[in-house]
């Protein structure tokens, strides 16, 4: 099999056939199906929300590459006359700096520096890019979910609920059938937030948000949390997660924030949070995983899925540039797609093949299951 995978690797780094996920299972044995917000995908690499979601070019772009999911960049929630009670994080920022990062463990991976946070055009525009995302997912090309910020209050405070209900409705009319899939965002940039630095705080809006928004929707929703890496400890991330009982998914974690650059990073710091978080917890907690992260090989989507992530969603690996892949032909994301799919030592068919020599993963039915490896995780923690 490894000289079948030199050999797709060498032929698909010219061109990535869109249908990659049936090839594999021909010719490997091995079932690619994955999952995100209770949606199967052919494949677990999605792309995170942020700057490479933001027009109909993109989604296309993506929808012929293959990628099995997009979540769309978050938009700031607003009320009927248009007031948004989180206007700071609709501010428009386009430069965006790719650059090699050290750990503090001494690896050094890739992250992004960029100012910028929100959606920073229309409400209207953005409802414009919900119906292109919704055609895409109808056709089955590409699952498209949309991403929010909505209010999120002071203690003492109450929900702005208007902003809940306008910004809700009219997502919903725009998707058009139910349920409406919705990705609530908590970034880094609120953990370095004055807003964030109360734990009791944060807590009440992960036990609330999930409430106020299906309270909002005319439809039946089914709702992800992206979950921020707040400024305190790991027991803190934990703790978070457990507020989160009244959602369908978890985004597990967006990146840290560096206080005295007032910036967000990734790069190993990020995965090695990541993992240790979701090592840490308990088993089963939570069905609908989706890991977030420096995710730049098939062993890292690997590494999530074994702590229980259906999928995976990458912003900086569709960044890089083109000299950092192994393809010479492509878009950025199917140059992205062929490595993290098909490199024959760090691609995901490679490290499962040996996962499976070490005994780590059973075929059924003569198959190799993605998805086996995340209910290993829940049952043995
Ligand atoms: C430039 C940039 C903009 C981003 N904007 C958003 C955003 O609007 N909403 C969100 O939920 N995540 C946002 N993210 C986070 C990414 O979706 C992703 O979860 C994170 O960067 C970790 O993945 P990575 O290490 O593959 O980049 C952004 C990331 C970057 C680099």
């Amino acid at each position: 099999m490894h000289t079948e995978l030199t050999r797709d690797f060498e032929r698909f780094g010219l061109r990535l056939p869109r249908a990659f996920p049936d090839h594999v299972r021909e010719t490997y044995r091995i079932d690619l199906t994955a999952r995100y917000l209770g949606q199967m995908i052919p494949h677990p690499v999605g792309k995170g929300s942020g700057q490479l979601s933001l027009n109909e070019t993109q989604l296309a772009e993506d929808a012929r590459a293959g990628l099995a999911f997009v979540v769309l960049k978050t938009v700031i929630a607003q009320d009927e006359a248009g007031t948004q009670s989180m206007a700071a994080w609709a501010i428009h920022e386009t430069k965006m700096q790719v650059e090699p990062r050290r750990s503090a463990g001494g690896r050094t991976g890739w992250t992004v520096t960029w100012k910028g946070r929100g959606w920073d055009r229309s409400l209207e525009e953005y409802l414009a890019l919900v119906r292109a995302g919704r055609d895409l997912t109808r056709a089955g090309s590409l699952l498209v979910v949309p991403s929010v910020k909505y209010h999120l209050p002071r203690l003492e405070d109450p929900f702005h609920e208007a902003e809940y209900r306008h910004t809700t409705r009219l997502l919903a009319g725009a998707w058009g059938e139910a349920p409406l899939l919705v990705e609530k965002d908590f970034s880094p940039t609120l953990a370095g937030d004055s807003l964030a630095a109360d734990r009791a705080q944060i807590l009440r809006w992960l036990r609330e948000v999930p409430r106020h928004i299906r309270a909002a929707s005319p439809v039946p929703v089914r709702i992800a949390v992206k979950l921020m890496n707040a400024c305190f400890d790991d027991a803190f991330q934990l703790e978070m997660i457990k507020a989160c009982q009244e959602v369908d998914a978890l985004v597990c974690f967006n990146r840290l924030f560096d206080a005295e650059r007032s910036v967000a990073y990734g790069g190993w710091d990020l995965s090695d949070r990541n993992l240790r978080v979701l090592d840490a917890m308990a088993p089963g907690v939570h069905p609908g995983l989706s890991g977030t992260g420096n995710v730049c090989s098939g062993r890292m989507i690997l590494e999530y899925a074994r702590r229980g992530c259906e999928s995976v969603q990458l912003h900086t690996f569709f960044q890089l540039p083109l000299s950092q892949y192994p393809a010479t032909q492509g878009s950025r994301t199917q140059r992205a797609l062929h490595a993290l799919v098909f490199h024959p030592n760090d691609g995901l068919i490679a490290a499962l093949l040996e996962l499976e020599a070490a005994g780590g993963l059973e075929r059924r039915g003569g198959e190799l299951r993605f998805l086996d490896l995340t209910t290993d995780a829940h049952r043995a923690g």
